[in-house]
């Protein structure tokens, strides 16, 4: 077998499924799963009703490339949310299944193994970055998002010889677990870096749907680099994805976006890896990329539950509503339970709800894991079932003070 999975870690969801196996949850307590960003609002109708229409197209094999339809659609999509002048639906979009399997496979496409090559990513991440970094021979290097950098990736503290040796870096803006989200300047810095010392910035935008100020979206990469003229995207590609901004993660369905010639060799890759999206996937993700109102109400619904969970828990613990984002990531020691691993065991032990503690989410960098002491809130379930989440998180602060 490949030496290389032994360096994987153990999943944050097995972790917690470890931290809670010895523990029976009281029976009258139904349980509420504050724990998996798995969206669960109700997918469009309209994207159902496509799929029942294109049932025909299962007999036909899908471009690895993708129908010509659907990155066009993308490209309009990209031009009208991120404010450019032009990006290519022929050169410059490929569809992904899901965000997830082309962050993963981007780094195995794009490492140079030769170059004893180094993947920068933010600490606490998603855990697939790790992964992706590990798997393709790649050392890693963490940049610590905690309250002194506002949950921000600090490009400012990257030392010159760092940058040198990077060849990928990863972003996620808006951030999971934070939500804290990288403006313009932030952005700008990075692309300046990126030309200076000759990597690739890949950046997760699968949040970037789900604001919290209808009238402020978050800024994107390639937004960024449109506003400094350079509209060939060089050295940096966008990952987009349908399920949370349309409710749709059974569909796996996303899109890569950026650089052409990234964008070449990516497709390279990717037609031997064998990740061809479905047709009857690629006309579902055209009718919901096409529409924004069943977006801007589940916007809606994110906003209602932040602002519950403000309301009933504002005053037991430090709460902050993110810039977007469905999590909220929350400093658990005011609560006076314990670390982030105690509390989650008792929050389990007493209420039957699950979150999940922060340190799964980092890693020990600099002498701190900044997941540590922090607890993150996936605000996923019904309006009515946050509702009952929040107060039943308040009986447990209140039984413990
Ligand atoms: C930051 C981040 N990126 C990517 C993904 C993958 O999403 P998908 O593969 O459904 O597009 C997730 C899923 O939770 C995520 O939190």
């Amino acid at each position: 077998m490949n030496r290389d999975l032994d360096k994987l870690h153990q999943y944050p969801f097995e972790r917690l499924s470890s931290l809670l196996s010895e523990i029976v949850p009281p029976k009258e307590l139904a349980h509420i799963s504050l724990s998996v960003g798995e969206p669960k609002h109700s997918p469009p109708s309209f994207v159902e009703e496509t799929i029942a229409a294109s049932m025909h197209k299962l007999s036909m094999y899908p471009s690895t490339k993708g129908a010509l339809e659907f990155r066009q659609v993308i490209s309009d999509w990209l031009k009208n949310r991120f404010i450019l002048k032009d990006i290519d639906a022929n050169t410059q979009v490929l569809p992904a299944n899901g965000t997830r399997e082309a962050l993963f496979a981007f780094a195995q496409a794009t490492i140079d193994r030769e170059n004893h090559p180094l993947i920068l990513i933010p600490n606490p991440f998603y855990q697939i970055y790790e992964g992706a970094a590990l798997l393709s021979g790649a050392r890693l290097h963490f940049l610590n998002c905690n309250e002194a950098t506002g949950f921000l990736t600090d490009f400012s503290s990257v030392t010159a010889e760092v940058w040198d040796a990077c060849q990928l870096i990863y972003i996620c803006s808006p951030g999971n677990p934070s939500g804290a989200v990288l403006g313009m300047t932030a952005l700008q810095e990075l692309i300046n870096l990126a030309d200076r010392h000759n990597f690739i910035i890949a950046s997760d935008e699968c949040y970037s749907e789900i604001y919290y100020n209808e009238n402020n979206p978050p800024t994107g990469l390639l937004e960024a680099c449109a506003k400094m003229q350079r509209n060939d995207y060089a050295r940096c590609i966008v990952f987009h994805s349908l399920s949370k901004r349309s409710n749709l993660p059974g569909l796996r369905s996303g899109f890569i976006a950026g650089d052409a010639n990234i964008i070449a060799s990516f497709l390279r890759y990717r037609t031997y890896h064998g990740c061809a999206m479905s047709l009857i996937t690629q006309s579902a993700s055209i009718a919901a990329w096409s529409d924004e109102v069943h977006v801007k109400k589940n916007r809606e619904k994110y906003r209602q539950k932040f602002q519950i969970f403000q309301q009933i828990l504002g005053d037991s613990l430090p709460l902050n509503i993110p810039d977007a984002g469905f999590y909220l990531w929350v400093n658990i020691l005011p609560a006076g339970v314990g670390n982030d691993e105690i509390f989650s065991r008792e929050l389990f032990s007493q209420q039957n709800v699950t979150v999940l503690p922060g340190r799964y989410l980092g890693r020990l960098s600099n002498n701190s894991n900044p997941g540590e002491n922090y607890v993150r809130m996936a605000l996923v379930a019904t309006v009515e079932e946050c509702r009952e989440a929040a107060e039943r998180i308040k009986q447990l602060i209140a039984s413990s003070s």
